[in-house]
């Protein structure tokens, strides 16, 4: 069974904001498309994207982290400033559109890679959370946040062997087991930190039983019940 809490309140917006999370080899790429499909069959309009990414420049600041060695800090304020391009420019407004938006990685990924698995200082990090993930809005700004992460948890060794086995790794994939294990730290204390939006995903499970898992946490969230019309509070 998932580790899920059922609907948490959801900010003043018409869409519904999804990320999906987890170390490099947890197999959360192999569920997107199953995602997708789900809410889609549910009647949402889903869009699909991905951090680093998302838009033209963002795309070009993941090939930069991807790719290209640099220091601890330069790699999460790349992430954050592809993720504010990110926000702006395609998430923000397809929520607005009602439309639910499903993320391949998010924020989490910054504490969890740069911030467990770099050691750049969590504080820091909440700081450029809050400041980048605040949107201006005709009446007040909005912290834009997920309203529920899945989040794929496998023991590292077990996702650095499917790793071996997988093509030519990028600069993350190719780190070693004590990064990971601390990458997969950083992800359970973000997770701790917010039980109610996170829904963990036992991933060390054959791909079948992980699908379940996925469409049992998508549902006892009431996600396949069709769009939610989250309540605008006063
Ligand atoms: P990943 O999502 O695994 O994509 P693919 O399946 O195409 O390889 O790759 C993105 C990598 O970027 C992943 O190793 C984690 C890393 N990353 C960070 O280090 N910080 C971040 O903030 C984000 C969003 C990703």
């Amino acid at each position: 069974m998932p580790t899920c809490h059922t609907a948490a309140p959801t900010p003043a917006r018409k869409g519904l904001f999804l990320s999906i999370e987890g170390i490099d080899g947890a197999g959360k790429s192999s569920h997107l498309a199953t995602i997708a499909q789900a809410l889609e069959a549910a009647g949402h309009t889903v869009v699909l994207t991905r951090e680093p990414g998302g838009t033209p420049l963002a795309e070009k600041i993941r090939a930069l982290l991807l790719h290209e060695g640099m220091d601890a800090r330069c790699e999460a304020l790349l992430a954050f400033a592809a993720r504010r391009q990110h926000l702006l420019e395609t998430i923000v407004p397809a929520l607005e559109q009602g439309h639910t938006v499903v993320s391949d990685r998010f924020t989490d990924a910054t504490f969890a890679y740069q911030g467990a698995g770099r050691g750049v200082d969590w504080v820091a990090l909440e700081w450029l959370e809050q400041w980048v993930q605040t949107t201006p809005a005709a009446d007040s700004p909005h912290f834009q946040s997920p309203d529920c992460t899945l989040w794929f948890d496998l023991p590292p060794a077990i996702a650095a062997e499917r790793l071996q086995k997988a093509r030519t790794p990028d600069r993350f994939e190719a780190q070693t087991l004590a990064f990971f294990t601390n990458v997969a730290a950083g992800y359970a204390r973000r997770a701790q930190q917010a039980p109610e939006r996170f829904c963990r995903i036992d991933a060390h499970q054959p791909i079948a039983q992980v699908a379940t898992q996925v469409r049992q946490c998508l549902a006892q969230r009431g996600y396949l019940s069709g769009p939610t019309t989250p309540p605008v509070y006063a």
